[in-house]
């Protein structure tokens, strides 16, 4: 959470800065700043709330910065202090000289603060991050040294940092170092670009160099160094990104997550290529890097991951046990990492994040390596800590997703499990030629399946708009779209802030059935297949308790009119790649409804794409 920007060149500072704010406000949305240095010294300008205060505040200022070619800026997710004006970054220390930006949380800010007020430090935030801003500045007194000062400071702090350092005795120098969190330096001609993440800076260079925790980089207009954690220099890895600029664009859709609905097929077709050749060849996942033997030999699989990533885990699990016998735990990152995990080098542990740098997971799969299992990653990001903690890593290749709801990622997730599962089942000879077959003839028709019902969206949009106005939402399922419930549900309260809940349509009578009333929408997804009728019988249970019935479905059966007041059809698929399919208009129902109810439906309250946090 958090995102961070900086600039030292020739060009105007602030334009680039907000550019760059712009492109991370998935990180975040509670305050933004910047600091720049200007001809006299150093400025501060915040706002609280979304960026598009933080512009209207510098345009009040525009004419003190004109000139400005240097400067740092802050997007924020708060964690320590409230979102306002106080709290936002930068900060500074008390004579205003030193400014910082943060992204990530300081474990052990208030031993920092009691030490630092002992000093003679006045604190003003409630932030721990300028607990680093004094500390700074206290090593800068005593070195006189911005890129030492920083290097002593970092060795003082627990937790997780990216930071960003500007003085105003160091006109040429802007200092960046990270543990913990990411960070990266866009290079240009005698200009360089400080970043969290590559949009921020891909629409000025694709030149990059990604820094390792601990190393601390040292910029000035005609020069790059870069130093270890004890001072001395080290070499510079600078590498092409391989990103374009314009996928940041909405390309005419009104969010980014209406169009990142529609680029699935695409994303589908994408993956398959160069993997699935033909129903009658094998599945090539070069990515996977353990030997054949060990993957026959294999009886234990862990995947961890959180929120819809561990929604796309439950069906990994569901499709590795179905297609290849293997024994599967999915767990919540934020659960394993915090208990006896039994994980050994026998185990397959694999991590599952669109961002890559989800702290939870990354501190999952750190534990896993530690004990000897192998890694397997997949994910969206192939630049970010969890790919370089892979020993196996298997991109996902959505591109960049904008949306905080992820769409098009899980998708990727989904597909990329089942040509995992397929690839596995292939080697194991788990499964029969004929459904091997049949099962990857099918995966290749289902970004037209897509395309079919993104073809009849607005049937969907009515079914959304005619339950937009109702305060709870139920939605049930079996077998292998049970987690098509949890990422259905997922994705309305997330958006629209309804209390939405997926449920196995068998545990209803345990104990929700209480809550079904006349006023209640509960959403089957009614995949034909092997609890096809179960569910169907749990339908009418929750019909009988005069639930507002809606189905999803590939049925064409007649009977379903007299159950459902609302029947959402979807092109015919077999049960187990049925997911693929159900999952689309969940997605179109829930933008749908958050955005008839206006809600900010690319940045809902709360949250931030990338939760680089425990
Ligand atoms: C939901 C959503 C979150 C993420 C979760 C994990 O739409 O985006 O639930 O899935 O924060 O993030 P990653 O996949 O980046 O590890």
């Amino acid at each position: 959470m958090c995102g961070i920007v900086g600039y030292i060149g020739n060009k105007s500072v602030v334009d680039i800065l907000v550019n760059g704010l712009s492109q991370l406000e998935y990180r975040g949305y509670d305050s933004a700043g910047v600091a720049v240095q200007t001809s006299s010294k150093i400025k501060v300008y915040k706002a609280e709330g979304k960026l598009e205060n933080l512009s209207s505040v510098l345009m009040q200022h525009k004419s003190e910065f004109a000139d400005s070619t240097m400067g740092i800026g802050h997007i924020r997710w708060a964690t320590h202090g409230a979102p306002n004006v106080i709290n936002a970054h930068p900060h500074t220390c008390n004579c205003g000289n030193l400014v910082i930006v943060h992204n990530g949380i300081i474990e052990n800010y208030k031993e920092l603060k009691v030490k630092l007020e002992a000093k003679g430090a006045k604190f003003r935030s409630q932030t721990d991050t300028e607990a680093v801003a004094h500390l700074i500045a206290y090593k800068y007194e005593e070195t006189k040294d911005l890129t030492e000062a920083v290097r002593l400071a970092t060795q003082e702090l627990d937790g997780a940092y990216a930071l960003c350092v500007m003085h105003n005795n160091e006109k040429n120098k802007l200092i960046a170092t990270k543990r913990n969190a990411p960070l990266l330096v866009g290079v240009g001609e005698d200009e360089y670009y400080v970043a969290s993440d590559v949009p921020a800076i891909i629409p000025y260079t694709k030149k990059a160099m990604y820094l390792n925790d601990n190393q601390i980089v040292e910029l000035s207009r005609s020069e790059m160094k870069l130093f270890n954690s004890n001072g001395e220099p080290i070499p510079q890895k600078v590498e092409i990104l391989p990103w374009e600029p314009v996928a940041l664009s909405k390309m005419g859709y009104k969010h980014f997550m209406l169009k990142e609905i529609h680029e699935q097929p695409d994303v589908i077709r994408n993956i398959l290529v160069g993997k699935l050749h033909s129903a009658d060849s094998q599945i090539t996942l070069d990515e996977v890097k353990l030997d054949k033997q060990t993957l026959k030999d294999l009886n234990r699989i862990q995947i961890i991951a959180c929120g819809t990533s561990l929604h796309a885990a439950m069906i990994g699990k569901y499709i590795i046990e179905n297609f290849c016998g293997i024994a599967v735990d999915v767990e919540a990152s934020s659960e394993y990492i915090y208990r006896k995990t039994v994980t050994d080098k026998h185990t397959l542990v694999i991590g599952v994040s669109q961002s890559g740098e989800t702290a939870d997971t990354l501190t999952a799969i750190k534990q896993a390596k530690a004990r000897g299992s192998h890694i397997l990653i997949i994910t969206n990001r192939p630049d970010s800590a969890m790919a370089r903690e892979a020993d196996s890593l298997v991109p996902v290749n959505a591109g960049i997703e904008v949306s905080v709801a992820a769409t098009k990622s899980y998708i990727a997730q989904l597909v990329s499990f089942y040509l995992l599962a397929l690839y596995m089942a292939e080697i194991k000879g788990s499964l029969d030629e004929s459904v091997l077959k049949s099962l990857k003839s099918e995966l290749t028709l289902v970004p037209q399946k897509i395309e079919q019902i993104l073809s009849h969206k607005e049937d969907i949009q009515k079914c959304a708009q005619h339950y937009a106005n109702t305060k709870d939402f139920i939605y049930v399922a079996r077998g292998i779209n049970f987690p098509t419930a949890l990422e259905g549900a997922l994705k309305l309260k997330e958006i629209s802030y309804i209390n939405a809940t997926g449920y196995p349509a068998g545990e209803l009578k345990h104990g929700p059935i209480a809550m079904l009333d006349e006023s209640m929408p509960v959403l089957s997804i009614l995949m034909k297949g092997s609890v096809y009728e179960k569910l169907l019988s749990n339908s009418e249970e929750a019909k009988a308790r005069n639930a507002r019935m809606i189905a999803l479905t590939n049925s064409t059966s007649e009977k379903l009119k007299e159950l459902f007041e609302f029947i959402i059809e979807v092109p015919d698929i077999q049960e187990l790649l049925s997911p693929l399919i159900a999952m689309v208009p969940l997605q179109l129902i829930a933008y749908y409804i958050a955005e008839y109810l206006g809600k900010d439906v690319d940045q809902p309250r709360n949250l931030a794409k990338s939760v680089t946090v425990e």
